[in-house]
């Protein structure tokens, strides 16, 4: 009885690879055997945390339409990854309602669900609106440049003169800080006191979320991943503090003190029903923007610093650009003027996020989304592999501008990109003005570390949620000194 069960359960297993391999409708398109018959392959470098150059190095030898799992396939084309992302009949695959299940109230991001999200954007869309950037421009450069500036002129003073300090840290500590200023009520101060708790507890959310999506059932009992869980419960307890604090000063003084993210998400009513936010909903938003808003700009900002240190012609450019351009150091180069009037240090933001992006970890819609490959397609982009501002600096820069994907585009592009742009550009155009950079003479990767054909070696990423480099402990330190 046992063997012709056996011999039954290996042809039909059998038969499902042949089918998958020869018959199925993806069986045309072209990628490795192993990838035709098996998910294995992909999984394996999505929990190395390698999606983001296994897809470049499959792009490259296969083109542009890719079979990276039997029943999955990658594109690489901006534009037909733009299609994809340009309305609801692609929706968001079983990744994200296990990032946002669990019981949890799905957010914005993780709902699968066209009407939930369009709902919540129509409600919180004003939130991150320009105008409202503009209200809460103060905060974000007191909470993101000027914290990082009083902390980095203290260690300046602590260490005399040069002072090392690691800014994948300093960049993701500010990142939560600014996020806790526009959207929590206030800074989590944590470039001030040095107390990263919050940060640990949101990379374990993270975890979970990451836990729930590569093993679900692991995920869901109860004596799992405890600390983890922990973790976010207590995220859940600063968030929940947030409000019930911010309600209370608007039921004593009639009056909210400030208009900001969370005044907004309180506020928000949908305008088609005139409903607002249940308290789960605004919970579970906010602690989403927390998650979604840190690491990312935090990674940004590291890989910008990086590619500038890498690449020491541009960043002697972009130093003598905002220095000339805003000689007086006594006052805070604001976002607008940063904007407008620095075309070299936009070109250096677009030129990192095409090259480095954080968002190079996979995006599924059914079809599976590689921003990476599209930023590292040569049919779009000439040597790809080069970091080469000048790219957005010719007549056709917006449409360039238009080819970087990081925050995705279409229906569920990025609603909190104002804000991360907000953040990166006056961090950026602040420090670069006030301190003189330079890589340490231990640094392990550099202008002295090239690539065999002759371009700085890349600190290899790491793809999660976020890509980021890795081994930040070792990999980002720079040395600092007043300009
Ligand atoms: C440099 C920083 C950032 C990057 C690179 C980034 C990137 C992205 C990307 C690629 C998506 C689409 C994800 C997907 O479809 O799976 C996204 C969505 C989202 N981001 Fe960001 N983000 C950044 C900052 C922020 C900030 C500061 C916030 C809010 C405080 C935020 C809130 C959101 C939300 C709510 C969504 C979901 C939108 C939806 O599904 O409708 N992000 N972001």
């Amino acid at each position: 009885m046992v063997w012709p069960t056996l011999s039954m359960v290996v042809a039909v297993y059998v038969a499902r690879l042949i089918y998958h391999a020869y018959f199925s409708p993806l069986a045309s398109i072209p990628g490795p055997f192993l990838n035709k018959i098996s998910n294995l392959p992909l999984n394996y470098q999505l929990i190395r945390g390698q999606f983001h150059t296994y897809s470049v190095k499959l792009h490259a030898e296969y083109g542009e339409v890719v079979r990276i799992g039997y029943d999955h396939i990658s594109l690489s084309s901006t534009s037909d990854t733009r299609m994809v992302l340009a309305t609801h009949a692609f929706r968001k695959g079983r990744m994200y309602k296990e990032i946002g299940g669990n019981g949890c109230e799905p957010s914005m991001f993780a709902t699968t669900l066209p009407e939930v999200n369009k709902a919540r954007r129509r409600m919180l869309g004003d939130a991150f609106a320009t105008h409202t950037m503009r209200a809460v421009e103060n905060l974000v450069v007191d909470a993101g440049a000027s914290a990082l500036i009083t902390a980095w002129d203290s260690e300046i003073a602590k260490q005399g003169q040069v002072a090392r300090v690691n800014y994948y840290y300093a960049f993701h500590r500010m990142a939560v800080d600014v996020i806790g200023a526009v959207a929590f009520g206030s800074s989590f101060n944590i470039l001030k006191t040095g107390n990263a708790d919050i940060i640990d507890w949101l990379h374990d959310t993270a975890m979970v979320a990451a836990i729930r999506n590569l093993a679900p059932w692991l995920a869901r009992k109860p004596w799992a991943f405890k600390k983890l869980k922990e973790s976010r419960r207590k995220i859940e307890q600063i968030t929940y503090d947030s409000i019930i604090t911010r309600k209370k000063v608007v039921s004593e003084t009639g009056l909210p003190p400030r208009i900001d993210v969370l005044q907004k998400c309180i506020n928000a009513k949908d305008p088609e029903t005139g409903q607002g936010l249940t308290p789960p909903q605004l919970e579970s938003e906010l602690i989403l923007m927390l998650v979604a808003g840190s690491d990312t700009t935090g990674s940004t900002l590291t890989w910008i610093v990086m590619n500038l240190l890498h690449n020491p012609e541009c960043y002697k450019r972009v130093t003598n650009e905002i220095r000339s351009t805003f000689p007086d150091t006594s006052q805070t180069i604001p976002y607008a003027n940063a904007k407008t009037r620095l075309p070299y240090l936009s070109a250096v933001i677009y030129e990192s996020m095409r090259i480095t992006s954080p968002s190079a970890t996979m995006l599924t819609r059914n079809i599976c989304l590689s921003f990476g490959a599209c930023h590292h397609n040569p049919r779009l982009w000439k040597n790809p592999g080069v970091f080469d501002p000048e790219r957005f600096l010719g007549p056709d820069s917006t449409k360039r501008i238009n080819d970087v994907l990081t925050f995705s585009t279409g229906v569920r592009v990025c609603i909190g990109r104002n804000l991360a742009m907000l953040d990166i550009f006056t961090a950026l155009a602040n420090i670069l003005r006030r301190y003189d950079f330079k890589l340490p003479d231990d640094a392990p990767y550099g202008p002295h570390r090239l690539s065999p054909s002759g371009i700085p070696v890349e600190v290899p990423g790491l793809s999660y949620l976020v890509t980021g480099p890795v081994n930040p402990k070792n990999n980002c330190w720079v040395s600092i000194s007043l300009a």
